[in-house]
């Protein structure tokens, strides 16, 4: 299939790319480098050995948009293009709504155009809302999500379930993606955040190769095993794989569904810190702090669903994903910078 990802040269993206090539699928990626660097098709080509086809634009743009569309007669969307942090879409909210949906109206636009069918978007376990009773299950209405990001992932939830039943025999695949960290095993590609991380790995990550001064535990008084927060990590290169199960699927189904994409384990703060410590042989500086606001204790996926209706289960362990996650960052201590 020839796949077009929106956003695919971005941390989720480029490794999803290597994930559909060596499933011999035929990726296609067009990003404008807002959170990304074209350096990372260089790092792809010496993964995968293909030069990946590349345009550089705007999905916001409908007319280069529609000029790709008409070129490249795509099989399948994958929607990866938006902002993500979220302390950012409370200070510039507006940007964010612009931008999360704009993208994704975008490209249902063109999709109505050139007679394109099958889209995976990349939603978010947040659009949970504040739920203290893990493990998610799809079937469990939203608490009601909490900022702007939340809120744009679930009113694109909205929109995309919608465009199903005005487009009958379209098929959707709303993966709600649980904690992704790790980077790809050769240390070629990896998250890159623009400024000081938001997240607990790359926050680490940066600690460890000296960018930060300490780590912040963001509170240890939650009512989980040690104190810290519990969360669901997942591989990136397993969350990958499972956009090529769902690809897979929306070639012979059709309609909407939502789907999340964890391990169901959770670990704690203190699990992957010590984790990380322990693989790596490295010791981190670390600093107790307060909780950030709105954090919830345990937030952790069911992933039956995706195995049941994917046939996609991770494989990859804590482990691996700190192993990793250094890995990429210890060989690119600047991300693509050099
Ligand atoms: P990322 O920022 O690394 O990748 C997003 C890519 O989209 C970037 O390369 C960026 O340049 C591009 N982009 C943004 N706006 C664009 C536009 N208007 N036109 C063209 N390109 C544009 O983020 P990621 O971690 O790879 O996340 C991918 C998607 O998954 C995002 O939609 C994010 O909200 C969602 N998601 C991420 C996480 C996470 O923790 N990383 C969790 C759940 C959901
Ligand atoms: C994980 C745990 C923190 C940083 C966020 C978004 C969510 C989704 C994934 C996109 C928590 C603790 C963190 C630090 C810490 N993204 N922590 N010190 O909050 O589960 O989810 O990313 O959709 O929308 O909200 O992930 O990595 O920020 O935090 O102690 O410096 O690590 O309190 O318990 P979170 P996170």
């Amino acid at each position: 299939m020839k796949i077009l990802l929106a956003g695919g040269a971005g941390f989720i993206g480029s490794h999803t790319v290597v994930e559909l090539i060596q499933a011999g699928h035929e990726p296609v990626v067009v990003d404008n480098l807002y959170n990304s660097n074209r350096k990372v098709f260089e790092r792809l080509k010496a993964i995968t050995g293909k030069d990946v086809c590349f345009y550089e634009a705007d999905v916001c743009d409908a007319q280069a948009m529609d000029d790709i569309f008409a070129r490249e007669h795509f099989d399948a969307v994958i929607q990866f293009a938006g902002y993500k942090a979220v302390p950012e879409s409370v200070r510039e909210s507006v940007k964010y709504y612009r931008n999360n949906l704009d993208t994704t109206l975008t490209l249902l636009e063109c999709m109505q155009r050139h007679g394109v069918t099958r889209i995976v978007f990349s939603s978010s376990a947040t659009v949970y809302g504040p739920i203290e009773e893990s493990p998610l299950v799809e079937t469990m209405p939203s608490a009601g999500p909490t900022n702007p990001y939340a809120w744009s992932k679930y009113m694109n939830e909205v929109i995309l379930r919608d465009a199903v039943v005005s487009n009958p025999g379209w098929s959707v695949a709303l993966l709600r993606y649980f904690n992704p960290i790790g980077a790809h095993e050769s240390g070629l590609i990896g998250e890159n955040p623009l400024g000081i991380p938001n997240n607990l790995m790359p926050y680490v990550t940066q600690v460890a190769v000296g960018k930060l001064p300490h780590l912040n535990i963001n509170g240890t008084d939650f009512p989980t095993p040690d104190g810290t927060g519990v969360r669901d990590y997942i591989h990136v290169v397993d969350l990958a794989r499972g956009h090529v199960a769902a690809c897979d699927y929306l070639f012979d189904h059709t309609g909407c569904e939502v789907i999340n994409l964890g391990t169901g384990v959770g670990y704690s703060v203190m699990d992957v810190v010590n984790t990380f410590e322990r693989v790596n042989e490295l010791t981190l500086e670390k600093v107790i702090a307060p909780r950030r606001p709105g954090d919830m204790a345990s937030y952790y996926s069911d992933p039956t669903k995706a195995k049941n209706l994917l046939g996609w289960q991770t494989e990859k362990t804590l482990d691996d994903m700190c192993r990793d996650s250094w890995r990429w960052q210890k060989n690119n201590p600047n991300g693509y910078e050099d």
